[in-house]
């Protein structure tokens, strides 16, 4: 079986929901980095992640546990617990139990998604996740496209798939012909693997009307740790994507895309529409067909890298190293030198 042989608690931003799947009406039970969760949105409308179990007696708060105003409600004997995990109420005392926590962790509603930090070291957030328009700096808005939820996403639970598999994907310029069978030729514009966040910026020249250089679209892509990537792709179908892959236990992932379709001019339909779909779809199909490979992969370690592909995938794979503590099990990632892999 191909499981992945990379160190499956990495340190970053997973989505764990889209924002419109946590409500107040009801507890969200989840499972990732090997941990029974609940998500929760107070009365205020702020998400909270915590660890399942209640700091009393442990009863499930996800099975019978209610939001009242900013606290969740124990089901078992009624203790309620803020957005901190912090005990605020004990109906039957006095005064609450001050010293008592459930594990909450750090969270971000952003691009229409509920994001989590997790950091096996418990260490604090130390980058962000990028906003999907803001980040690209080119002026357009949400507004601009048509809305994602639920219509263009794609949800692939319990996949054994590691979160790096993807972001090494945004290097790989030899699969675009074999996977996606468009015949495109990248050129690289931008590698920068200097922070947590990095930058890979390429442009595509059609084969058929490449001659004179005719640069005529291009992808820009920004990696946010390995849980979080957000795109976006100009001169072809205007669209952006974000990908993510957030680990389950040790041998699965579950996997989200969320597409947003650049609205035809003119058109402001609250929906997405027809057209819309239809490229949705399209730019999804093509993330499936990555899918299929990443699922059934066995992740090379060193990889049989050939000499163009050496710089690019030592680059990201450097990178990716500062997303495995010690704590989260042996780093990996390394690379075969290019002479031996050039045959
Ligand atoms: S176990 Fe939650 S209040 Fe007792
Ligand atoms: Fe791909």
């Amino acid at each position: 079986m191909a499981r992945p042989t990379l160190p499956m608690q990495p340190t970053g931003w997973f989505q764990v929901a889209w924002s419109t799947e946590i409500t107040t009406d009801v507890v969200h039970r989840m499972k990732y980095f090997g941990r029974d969760m609940v998500a929760w949105r107070s009365a205020s409308g702020q998400v909270a992640v915590f660890d399942a179990y209640c700091g009393h007696l442990g009863a499930h708060l996800g099975y019978g546990g209610h939001v009242e105003g900013e606290n969740l409600v124990c089901p078992f004997h009624g203790w309620e617990w803020n957005s901190d995990g912090r005990n605020v109420c004990i109906p039957y005392e006095d005064h609450p139990n001050k010293g008592r926590r459930v594990r909450s962790y750090p969270v971000v509603e952003r691009n229409e998604a509920v994001w989590i930090w997790y950091d096996i070291d418990r260490r604090a957030p130390y980058f962000e996740v990028p906003d999907m328009f803001a980040a690209f700096g080119d002026g357009k808005t949400a507004a601009d496209y048509y809305p994602p939820v639920p219509a263009s996403t794609l949800y692939r639970p319990g996949l054994e798939i590691h979160p790096q598999y993807i972001m090494e994907n945004g290097v790989d310029f030899a699969h675009f012909k074999y996977v996606h069978k468009t015949p495109i030729v990248p050129e690289f514009t931008r590698h920068d693997f200097d922070g947590p966040v990095s930058y890979v910026d390429f442009t595509v020249a059609f084969d058929d009307s490449a001659d004179a250089g005719d640069i005529n679209s291009g992808v820009e892509s920004i990696n946010a740790g390995l849980g979080c990537a957000i795109t976006k792709s100009w001169g072809m179908v205007d669209n952006r994507t974000m990908p993510a892959v957030t680990p389950v236990d040790e041998y699965t992932s579950d996997v989200r895309f969320t597409v947003w379709i650049g609205r035809k001019p003119g058109d402001e339909s609250p929906e997405l529409n027809r057209y819309g779909k239809t490229m949705a779809d399209f730019v999804i199909e093509q993330f499936e067909a990555d899918i299929e490979i990443w699922s059934h992969q066995q992740y090379a370690d060193p990889a049989g890298l050939s000499r163009k592909e050496f710089q690019g995938f030592t680059a990201l794979r450097r990178w990716a190293q500062q997303f495995y503590p010690e704590s989260a099990g042996a780093t990996s990632g390394s690379v075969t030198d290019p002479a031996v892999a050039r045959s």
